[in-house]
Order: C-alpha cells, then sequence, then structure tokens
C-alpha cells in the first residue's frame, strides 16, 4: 500500500519512521515533509492547509491510507473533504477536532459530562472579563479559545499580569480570532503527563505515557515553546492511575463526543496535570504530541498502519498495544533565540553518526536542502534526537551523547531534560 503523511515536523518524521516499518506499506509521501522525512518518503510540495490539491494527489497516486500529523489541517476539516471523495484517511472530522481547537468546546463538553478539569468561566467580552480577573484568586491561567501554536495559556501571578493577557488576546489579538473568545481557569499544581490515545469512535486505548518540557530554558524558565524535549514513560503515571483515567477521563470523553454525535476518530492527546486532589485535564489534542511522538513510536511494538486502519474500521477492541519495557529521552536541537527570533541556513553536520545505530534516531523538524544541496536549520525547533535505553537514566545519557554527534552554528538545548526521573530512579 502506498501512504501519505500530512505535514513537515518531528512528529512526522517519527511517524514516517514508524509506517516504514509496516509490512503492508511499499512506498511513503509526505506533504510538504522536511530534509529528513526525504530519506525514507518521497517529499511532494504540497501544503497541508491544500485540501483538494492532497485530496488530488491522493486519487491519482492511488494513496491507500492518508495520516495527518498537524492540528490546523484536522481542525480545518481535512478529513471530511478526503472522505467525500472516498479516500482513506486516519484522524478526526472536523466535527470531532473541534475538542482541540476550542477550549471553550471542551471545557464545557468536561463540565457537562463530570470529567475532571480545572474550574473556569469562559468570556467573549474584555470588560467583563477584566471585571471577573479584579476578585479572582492569583495565579490564575488565561487561555485563549482556538488553536495558538501552544502559545495561548497564560498564567498570571497578579491583576496586572492578568488584565495585560486579556489585553493580548482579545484586544491586540496576537492569535488573531483564536482569541475571540477566553477561558480563564483555576491554576493547578501538579506534574503533568501526555497521554495520546488510539480512538476508533467507540474504543479508545492509550500508549505509554510521556512527559514533555514547553518552557525554552532549563529550570523551566523562558518563554513556553512547541516543546524542548521528552521522556517516555513517566514514572509518575502509574498503573493505577493508568487505570483510574481510562474509567474517569478517556472512555467518559469518547462517550461524550460520541453522544454529542461527534465521533472521535484519530489519536486523542490528553495532556493531564496530576495535582494531589487526583488527574485533571488541562487540555486535548486531536493528534499525535511533538515532540512527545518522537518518544512513545520508538517503544511501540505494533505495526502502527494495522492501527491506523483498526481506528478507521471500528475494530481497535481487537488490537493489543504492546510497548518495549524500556525507555526513551528526546532532546530539541533548536536556534538560539527560538521561540522568539532565531537565524536560519547554518550548515548541520555530524548526522551519520545516527547510520546503523538502532537505539538512536534524529528526527528532523526544521531543516532543508538548500540551492546548493547542503542540509542546513530551516526552524526553531531543528532536530529531536532520540536515544533509548533500559531505563531513563540510562536513555537520557544516551540521548545526550548524541547530541554532541550534531553540530551547527547558534545551536541550543535544555540541559535537563528528564531531570525529574531523578526523583525518583
Ligand atoms: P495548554 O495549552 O492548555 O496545554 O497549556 C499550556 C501549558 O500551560 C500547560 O502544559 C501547563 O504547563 C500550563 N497550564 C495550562 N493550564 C494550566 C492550569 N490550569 N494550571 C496550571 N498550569 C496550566
Ligand atoms: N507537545 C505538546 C503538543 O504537541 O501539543
Amino acid at each position: 500500500m502506498k501512504v501519505l503523511i500530512v505535514g513537515s515536523g518531528g512528529r512526522e518524521h517519527a511517524i514516517a519512521w514508524k509506517i516504514a516499518q509496516s509490512k503492508k506499506v511499499d512506498k511513503i509521501y509526505c506533504a510538504p515533509g522536511n530534509a529528513g522525512i526525504a530519506g525514507i518518503a518521497e517529499c511532494v510540495p504540497i501544503g497541508a492547509m491544500e485540501f483538494e490539491k492532497l485530496a488530488d494527489f491522493a486519487q491519482e497516486n492511488e494513496i491507500g491510507l492518508t495520516v495527518v500529523g498537524m492540528d490546523a489541517p484536522l481542525v480545518g476539516g481535512i478529513v471530511d473533504v478526503f472522505e467525500a471523495r472516498g479516500l482513506r484517511v486516519f484522524g478526526p472530522r472536523k466535527n470531532a477536532a473541534v475538542i482541540e481547537g476550542s477550549k471553550v468546546f471542551s471545557k464545557d463538553l468536561m463540565k457537562r459530562y463530570g470529567i475532571p478539569t480545572a474550574a473556569y468561566e469562559m468570556f467573549d467580552n474584555a470588560s467583563a472579563a477584566i471585571d471577573y480577573l479584579k476578585t479572582s484568586q492569583y495565579p490564575i491561567v488565561v487561555k485563549a479559545d482556538g488553536l495558538a501554536l501552544g502559545k495561548g495559556a497564560l498564567i498570571c501571578n497578579n491583576f496586572e499580569e492578568a488584565k495585560e493577557a486579556v489585553r493580548t488576546l482579545m484586544l491586540d489579538k496576537e492569535f488573531g480570532e483564536a482569541g475571540s473568545q477566553i477561558v480563564i481557569e483555576e491554576f493547578l499544581v501538579g506534574r503533568e503527563v501526555s497521554v495520546l490515545c488510539f480512538c476508533d469512535g467507540t474504543t479508545i486505548k492509550p500508549m505509554t505515557s510521556a512527559q514533555d518540557h514547553k518552557r525554552a530554558k532549563d529550570g523551566d524558565q523562558g518563554l513556553n515553546t512547541g516543546g524542548m524535549g521528552t521522556f517516555s514513560p513517566s514514572p509518575f503515571y502509574t498503573r493505577e492511575l493508568d487505570e483510574y483515567c481510562v474509567k474517569h477521563i478517556y472512555q467518559p470523553t469518547m462517550d461524550a463526543m460520541k453522544k454529542e454525535g461527534r465521533d472521535f476518530v484519530g489519536v486523542l492527546f490528553v495532556g493531564l496535570i496530576l495535582p494531589e486532589k487526583g488527574p485533571q485535564v488541562l487540555e486535548y489534542n486531536a493528534r499525535f504530541g511533538d515532540p512527545e511522538t518522537q518518544v512513545v513510536l520508538p517503544r511501540m511494538k505494533n505495526d502502527i498502519v494495522e492501527v491506523f486502519e483498526a481506528c478507521i474500521d471500528g475494530t481497535l477492541d481487537k488490537i493489543d498495544l504492546e510497548f518495549e519495557d524500556n525507555a526513551a529521552v528526546c532532546v530539541i536541537l533548536a536556534s538560539d533565540g527560538y521561540p522568539e527570533k532565531y537565524e536560519k541556513g547554518f550548515a548541520i553536520a555530524g548526522l551519520d553518526t545516527f547510520k546503523n545505530k538502532k537505539d538512536y534516531f534524529c528526527f528532523h523538524a526544521g531543516s532543508k536542502f538548500n540551492d546548493e544541496g547542503v542540509l542546513v536549520t530551516n526552524g526553531g525547533r531543528v532536530l529531536g534526537v532520540t536515544a533509548l535505553g533500559k531505563n531513563l537514566i540510562e536513555a537520557r545519557a544516551n540521548a545526550y551523547r548524541a547530541t554532541e554527534w550534531v553540530d551547527f552554528e547558534n545551536k541550543y538545548m535544555r540541559n535537563d531534560i528528564g531531570k525529574a526521573i531523578d526523583e525518583v530512579e
């Protein structure tokens, strides 16, 4: 079968790498892809939001399965366009992807179905929001309703900061229409864990857990980013917690979506926080996480294409998801200055060292071949270096060792990815 992947980040590189191992696949395309993905797939110069062109390509090239990695096309309805043409596609339809596309929708869903989440109020009017904030407890969290590249949640320590957050989102419209409605929610304290779940509309099966590091700098300082590194599994997400979450969060979410006529087929990413009062949902995403995927898929034993097909066909209950009893750590190599201003176009050296090493991976995010055919940096997050190990400590040592193999000007990384591991091992 031929497979088309839609997206261009490290997540899509990891998905492509995993699909390449499927017995069912003989050719992979990726639109638009990146320089790393080009090593295993044929990259096609069609943008992720060009739904009709992508569907034309899938029809003309007899693509048997399209896998959508990114949030914006899913929220925009790419799956509906493909299905209307009778094309097989993995991901939620527009009416289900809204679980990520609108925080007002997802918070309301959780409230109505008793799914644990931070207490909140929603506003579509800045002065009403500011009035509410005058008598609020601090810290508090102000969130844009819509997609904001993972940067739409602002933690505010006092009234002045919160007022500024409302101004940024609702009046200055820093994230455009995403900020025309906002959610103001209770600030929770606890560890965070990301759990990606396969869903077929009725059955939901969690994959192994992961933990992201969202802030740009060591010690969780600096601005929020798309993610600076991950580890899997999270030692804080125990088997008991998983069982609790299946019963009180994952399955109720599936059932709620079904009841609303919004059957969720695809990957539901549940962002959890674990305060003392028990796990609470911070956010839902309608897709694989980035860089969570770069530590979860290298540990997965199943043929991923069989799992994608089971989700589409409604037979996920027949699949046993299996993960290796090992650990993985991913360290993002970024361009210095990310997530603000940074330079690109610097030559990347050292990637040959990854060849033929089965426990080490270099997933590309922002890379390209320049006009001279040289591999250069082409984004804020450039590469994700993932390493496996028999446990988290070993995986972390391996990942940091592998970061030294790679060189480019302005290379920047956090040096404390997986520091939390030391508290348990
Ligand atoms: P979100 O986009 O909703 O996932 O939020 C991004 C990040 O902001 C989360 O990963 C948390 O670190 C933080 N955050 C969001 N909501 C809360 C909350 N209610 N309490 C504490 N931290 C939060
Ligand atoms: N790593 C967070 C996300 O993918 O949204």
